[in-house]
């Protein structure tokens, strides 16, 4: 049994997509978030800037001795290969957890991504899900735009100018006949039921956020680093205003978390 927490990172709101599968599947753990609100989004920066960005989240984490680090953040987990791989605990990102899960899911093989830019320029979905299946048709599509609307809490399934957006990225995927679309930027599961509604029922969304949990709980449970005993805890660090990460936060969760949350200045 290992108590040491998971640490998770994302550029802003996003990542809670996988720390509220970490609260309903593995509960007992403990997290260390950061968000890092300061320099969203990272999905229109260059490569150079993503590493760099990349490499002080994951520099904070390693303070708190975390036992496993993920990149909840699609953009990241694309394009920020060097930093990724020098992380010296055990790594999870979310591409290749994600593209497993639409590969698996999939019955025709067309497979959508909604991503940031930098995440479908990098091809790392694309380049994964053909490995796993050489066969398959992958029609990505950069939705920059979705990254805003959560973080400006426009998630509502009733919400007409969110719908219009949603119809407009997602237009091509379904004119390509795809049946499955991962939300390759872990800030669209926020936005699921209402992408779901847009795009009907018989296609299946894959949510990266939850992938990666999943993947992170199986490497803890095979290299028995679990922790099984007692309620997890969480503390969550922003690198700007606290009031505007946890009144989000309290939504998207569906918990209380403002005393939980402080502020950090990474770069110091
Ligand atoms: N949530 C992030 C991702 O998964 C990034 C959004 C952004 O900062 O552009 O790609």
């Amino acid at each position: 049994m290992d108590k040491r927490p998971i640490g998770i990172f994302d550029s802003g709101l996003g990542g809670l997509s996988a720390v509220k599968a970490v609260l309903k599947y593995l509960p007992e753990e403990n997290i260390v978030y950061f968000g890092d609100t300061q320099r969203v989004p990272y999905g229109s920066r260059s490569e150079q800037t993503i590493e760099a960005f990349a490499k002080e989240d994951i520099a904070f984490l390693e303070k708190f001795d975390c036992k496993l680090i993920m990149a909840a953040c699609g953009t990241v987990s694309s394009v920020a290969v060097q930093a990724t791989s020098q992380i010296k605990e055990k790594f999870v990102g979310v591409v290749k957890p994600s593209c497993a899960a639409a590969v698996k899911a999939s019955k025709n093989g067309r497979i959508g991504v909604m991503a940031t830019a930098a995440s479908i320029n990098s091809g790392s979905y694309t380049k994964e899900i053909q490995r796993l299946n050489p066969n398959a048709c992958v029609s990505g599509v950069s939705c920059p735009v979705l990254v805003t609307l959560v973080e400006n809490n426009w998630i509502d399934t009733d919400d007409y100018i969110s719908r219009e957006i949603i119809k407009r990225y997602s237009a091509p995927l379904l004119a390509d006949g795809v049946d499955t679309i991962i939300l390759g930027c872990t800030h669209f599961p926020h936005l699921a039921p209402l992408i779901q509604s847009v795009v009907g029922d018989n296609i299946t969304l894959i949510d990266s956020g939850y992938e990666a949990v999943m993947e992170a709980k199986r490497i803890l449970s095979e290299n028995r680093m679990s922790n099984i005993s007692g309620k997890g805890e969480a503390r969550y660090f922003v690198s700007d205003k606290i009031q505007n990460f946890s009144s989000m936060a309290n939504t998207l969760l569906g918990i209380d978390i403002s005393d939980q949350v402080e502020y950090r200045n990474i770069t110091d």
